[in-house]
Order: C-alpha cells, then sequence, then structure tokens
C-alpha cells in the first residue's frame, strides 16, 4: 500500500482476483468497470490484475500512462480462439452485418469492431442496432442467450468460440446442486451453456451478480462462474452464503496472478502493457462508437 502511494499508482483488480489482491486494490470489478475507471484514472501508472486483454484495454485508453500487469503469461483462452483471418472471411461473408467483439478477444481483432461489448453491456449493445443479423466474436454462448433475448441472427466467429471454465457448469450440475440448496438463489455467467441458464434465477456478467446480490433479500446464492468470483460476493456480502455451482471452475490466466507478484510488479515496474498506436486508436474509435450507443 505504500509503495502504491509513492508510485502514485492505482491498482485496478478483476472480480475473479485473489482476495489478498481484492484487497490492496482501488477499484474491484468486471470487465467494463475496470474499463471505465481506466479511462478516468489521473495516476501515473496502472497496475492490472487481470488477463492481458484486460490489461491491453486500460493502455488504450490511457497511451499516456504506464500500465503494468504483474505476469504476462496470464491469458484468456477464449480471446485466443479467433483470429484476423477468420474474421475478414466472415465480413466478406456478411458485408453488411455490423461486428461487435467481446472484450475477451486479441486487441487486433477490437481493432476490426464496429461495437466492444462486455457481458455487462452486450444485449444492450446488441439490441439498439438496427440490423438484424450481427457478426459476433468470440463467445457462442453469450451470442446464443443474445440472440435468444432479441431475436436478432447473431453469427458467432468462430461457430464454436467458448471459455473452458464456464463450460465446466452443466445444466446437470446446476440440478445437483439445487437438490443439495433447495433454497438458494441459483445465478450463472452467460458464458456457460444453454442447458446451465435454464435452471437459472438469475444470468448476468460479474458486476450484474453483484448488484443482484445487493438487491436480493435471499440468504444463499449458487454461483456458476469461475470460484474466484466467491472472493468478491464473500467480502461484500459477509452475512450471506455463496456456494460454487462447480469448485473446478478455475481459469488459468486468472490464477497466474497473486500478491507477491502485484508487490514485485509495483516495485520493479514491470511488465509493461504495449499496444501499436494505430491499434489503439482503432480499438479506442469502436469503444467510443459503443459507449456513444449506450450512453
Ligand atoms: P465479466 O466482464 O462479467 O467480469 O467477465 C469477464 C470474464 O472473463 C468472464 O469469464
Ligand atoms: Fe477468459 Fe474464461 Fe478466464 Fe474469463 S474465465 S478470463 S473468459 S478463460
Amino acid at each position: 500500500m505504500k509503495l502504491k502511494k509513492d508510485k502514485n499508482a492505482v491498482i485496478l483488480a478483476h472480480n475473479y482476483q485473489d482476495k489478498e489482491v481484492q484487497e490492496v486494490a482501488d477499484i474491484v470489478g468486471d470487465s467494463l468497470k475496470l474499463s471505465l475507471a481506466a479511462r478516468e484514472t489521473d495516476a501515473d501508472i496502472i497496475l492490472f490484475a487481470g488477463v492481458k486483454f484486460m490489461a491491453e484495454q486500460a493502455k488504450v485508453l490511457n497511451p499516456e500512462k504506464k500500465v503494468l500487469i504483474p505476469d504476462p503469461s496470464s491469458l484468456c483462452s477464449l480471446a485466443a480462439m479467433v483470429n484476423e483471418e477468420m474474421v475478414k472471411e466472415y465480413k466478406e461473408r456478411y458485408p453488411d452485418a455490423p461486428l461487435v467483439v467481446y472484450v475477451n478477444s486479441p486487441i487486433e481483432i477490437k481493432a476490426m469492431a464496429d461495437y466492444i461489448v462486455t457481458s455487462a453491456n452486450a444485449l444492450d449493445v446488441i439490441s439498439k442496432l438496427e440490423s438484424d443479423v450481427v457478426l459476433f466474436s468470440p463467445d457462442s454462448n453469450l451470442a446464443n442467450w443474445v440472440a435468444e433475448k432479441t431475436g436478432k441472427k447473431i453469427i458467432t466467429i468462430p461457430p464454436t468460440g467458448h471459455c473452458y471454465v464456464h463450460l465446466l457448469i452443466t445444466g446437470y450440475d446446476v440440478i445437483r446442486m439445487k437438490e443439495k440448496y433447495p433454497d438458494a438463489v441459483v445465478m450463472v455467467h452467460p458464458e456457460v451453456p444453454k442447458e446451465a441458464k435454464r435452471y437459472a434465477d438469475f444470468i448476468g456478467g460479474t458486476g450484474a451478480m453483484v448488484k443482484f446480490v445487493s438487491k436480493s433479500n435471499a440468504r444463499r446464492f449458487l454461483v456458476g462462474t469461475e470460484v474466484g468470483m466467491l472472493n468478491r460476493l464473500r467480502r461484500e456480502f459477509p452475512k450471506k452464503q455463496f456456494i460454487p455451482i462447480v469448485d473446478k471452475a478455475q481459469c488459468i490466466g486468472m490464477k497466474k496472478i497473486n500478491i507477491e507478484k502485484v508487490y514485485w510488479s509495483l516495485l520493479d515496474e514491470v511488465y509493461e502493457v504495449e499496444v501499436d498506436q494505430k491499434i489503439a486508436k482503432r480499438v479506442r474509435e469502436a469503444l467510443e462508437r459503443t459507449f456513444a450507443l449506450t450512453g
């Protein structure tokens, strides 16, 4: 905490991070909240405790600032499912369809996007688009959920894009846990498969889950997302009980970061996140277009 003050640094931590990392963070949140926080900070250094695409997005929004990631190998496997060739092919096939890119994607793909969304605003953004046909990359479970809600035809690039962590949470797991805890409220992330969503009381990203719990009178919740989320929920709502639907739902990329690495990162000012300026400009334009659409 002293080092953070001496260096005029701000620590942004994703909801999936370890308890100790969340405790030293200035802001703990979902992808959208952290992007907005990165846009507004006046600190000299932004230390990002999350996976690499999140830190890259912070750099895009703050090209003048030093953005650090404690472990550059903290990667998101969902983001690695798409490449530029795939997107070019789909754009040629559907030239009139807007391209909506999920934040869990490589920076080069975001640079090709018309809009960039997170789990918090994907539904809102896509429902506001005039076109009934939309290209979306890379998560098919989120895309199918939005398609069902909006009635739009959403073409996913690639068609089977998924997060291996959320794929572990099946419909069977939800039923089994509901039988064990019949009084509990079930919350799942939109990245879980359709069968798991069918039995949920609430579907939303990690930020929406926090908001949902804050407004609910329920005492017990079954949580269907990466297990780090329970750190955030238990810190914020100590009187409520949170149980993971699948306790093996752990993200290797997120777990690469720990409190020691955060300390060394800040001390040595490593590892600096760099983004090509031309790419960053295109990503900023897509982000501003998205923020303008959602107000
Ligand atoms: P949120 O934007 O809902 O926090 O999700 C990020 C993520 O990586 C989901 O696996
Ligand atoms: Fe990516 Fe899945 Fe990890 Fe989220 S939980 S960062 S989508 S691999």
